[in-house]
């Protein structure tokens, strides 16, 4: 059969018969990769894709008339993978689990796997049954139902599957599959994009939940991609600092509950351990007042969580002055340096500025603000914070302090932690009016406030 090439998005899976600088669909520069497309013939396709019982065509049907039952649930082995998926994993979905590699993804899938009680198909293409049961010994078995396929043919892995009837699938990982019915290498787009259609058609048949294993590229995003994105039902990204030891699991997308459910993880020698109060692990022990740090009463999704800022502000010896940070965006610390520079005359143009976040967690909550640049000045100033303050607020361009979401919810995390004073945006206190707390509130209007209560 004659061998058709084909040029294909990396970003979106758009293609094209020659090579394009830029993406007509998705107006990508560069994303153009050669790939070899055998075309099968129509019958032989038939033959070769998954094909279980006669599908009869579809008609409409009044909204009024369909029947629905109660999403079907099934619960796993962990409170933290429930509650990201906004109560358990759906009968017959596809959840896709992306991550850096290394960070713990198969670690996390086969925990649920051997932490259950379900008859589990797990099939890896990466890694022989003998290793991933050196991986199970560390974690420990308590399962006896979980079979493991070393394969990465769809077909094989489907047919498998049809016999074993195994009430949840998992695949480590899906740019290690290959479909017979195109002819390009495991992990191009054509062939995940095959092979997710593939499995999603077995899951909505079979109504067994598959959990794909996807690994993240550079930049960030899921390799082979925004496509396999808009195939699955859920998109769970596993993300932390490989040299720490949480991890967080967020939702990007969910079809079957919100997105603001976040899991948090603790990497541990025996797997991953389930963190529960998340707050009590990420504040330094330290009763010591030191300068640089600051806590940040932030919400991640709806859990609200307490985090350690810390900032270092020196003298730059050579030439450019470094900033770096760590958990934080780099582009939003340069903001709030340059705020802090026009609008209450502080200088770090001379200064190298360092930027952690305590635990290597990321945060994306913009409330960690003022934590920051109270951190930022207590370490210019060498002027430390006492451990039982802290803040939340948003920085606004003109070094307004500005409101924050779920304000009840931070207050009481930080008086249940045994904060005294809680520093916030003025116009977050008539929402609380006539409600009396136990922390002493401090309300803030612009930069100006912080600085003179703070540190004069
Ligand atoms: P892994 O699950 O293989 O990552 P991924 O599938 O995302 O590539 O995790 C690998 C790391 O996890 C490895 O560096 C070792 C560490 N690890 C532990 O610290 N404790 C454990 O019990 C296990 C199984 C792994
Ligand atoms: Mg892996």
């Amino acid at each position: 059969m004659k061998i058709k090439k084909l040029f294909v998005c990396s970003n979106c899976g758009h293609n094209a018969a020659k090579w394009e600088g830029k993406c007509p669909t998705c107006n990508e520069w560069n994303t153009y990769h050669e790939e070899d497309v055998t075309p099968v013939s129509k019958t032989e396709k038939k033959k070769e894709i998954w094909n279980g019982k006669s599908k009869t065509a579809n008609k409409p049907i009044l909204i009024q008339d369909v029947q629905h039952n109660e999403t079907r649930r099934l619960q796993l082995p962990d409170r933290e993978f429930n509650r990201t998926l906004g109560g358990g994993l759906v009968a017959g979905s596809i959840t896709l689990l992306g991550g850096e590699p290394g960070i713990g993804k198969s670690t996390l899938l086969l925990q649920l796997a051997l932490g259950s009680n379900l008859n589990v198909l797990y099939v890896s293409g990466e890694e022989s049954p003998q290793q991933i049961k050196m991986r199970a010994e560390r974690i420990g078995i308590r399962n006896h139902e979980c079979r493991i396929l070393s394969e990465t043919d769809l077909n094989r892995i489907l047919k498998q599957a049809n016999t074993l009837q195994p009430q949840l699938i998992v695949i480590d990982s899906i740019q290690t599959l290959t479909s017979p019915s195109v002819d390009s290498i495991a992990g191009s787009i054509t062939q995940v994009r095959e092979c997710t259609s593939g499995l999603q058609a077995f899951a909505k048949e079979t109504q067994i939940p598959v959990i794909l294993i996807g690994h993240i590229n550079k930049e960030g995003s899921i390799a082979g991609p925004k496509i396999l994105e808009h195939i699955v039902d859920t998109v769970l990204q596993f993300e932390g600092d490989r040299n720490h030891i949480y991890r967080i699991l967020r939702t990007k997308k969910n079809r079957f509950g919100s997105t603001d459910e976040m899991g948090i993880y603790a990497m541990q020698v025996q797997g991953l351990r389930q963190v529960e109060n998340p707050s009590e692990l990420l504040l330094s022990q330290s009763d010591q007042a030191l300068s640089g740090s600051a806590v940040a009463s932030t919400v991640e999704g709806i859990r609200p969580m307490l985090i350690e800022t810390q900032a270092l502000v020196s003298q730059a010896i050579y030439g450019n002055p470094q900033r770096s940070v760590t958990g934080f965006d780099l582009r939003r610390l340069s903001m709030l340096l340059a705020v802090l520079e026009k609008r209450a005359g502080l200088f770090f143009g001379q200064n190298d500025v360092f930027m952690n976040i305590a635990g290597g967690i990321k945060v994306q909550d913009t409330a960690t603000d003022l934590a920051i640049i109270s951190a930022l000045i207590s370490s210019l100033h060498d002027s430390p914070i006492s451990p039982k303050i802290s803040f939340t607020g948003e920085i606004g361009l003109t070094g307004e302090i500005r409101a924050v979401n779920r304000i009840e919810l931070r207050i009481e995390e930080a008086t249940r932690l045994g904060f005294e004073t809680l520093y916030l945006s003025k116009y977050n206190m008539k929402s609380l009016s006539g409600k009396k707390y136990e922390i002493e509130l401090k309300p803030m209007t612009k930069i100006e406030d912080l600085v003179e209560q703070l540190f004069s």
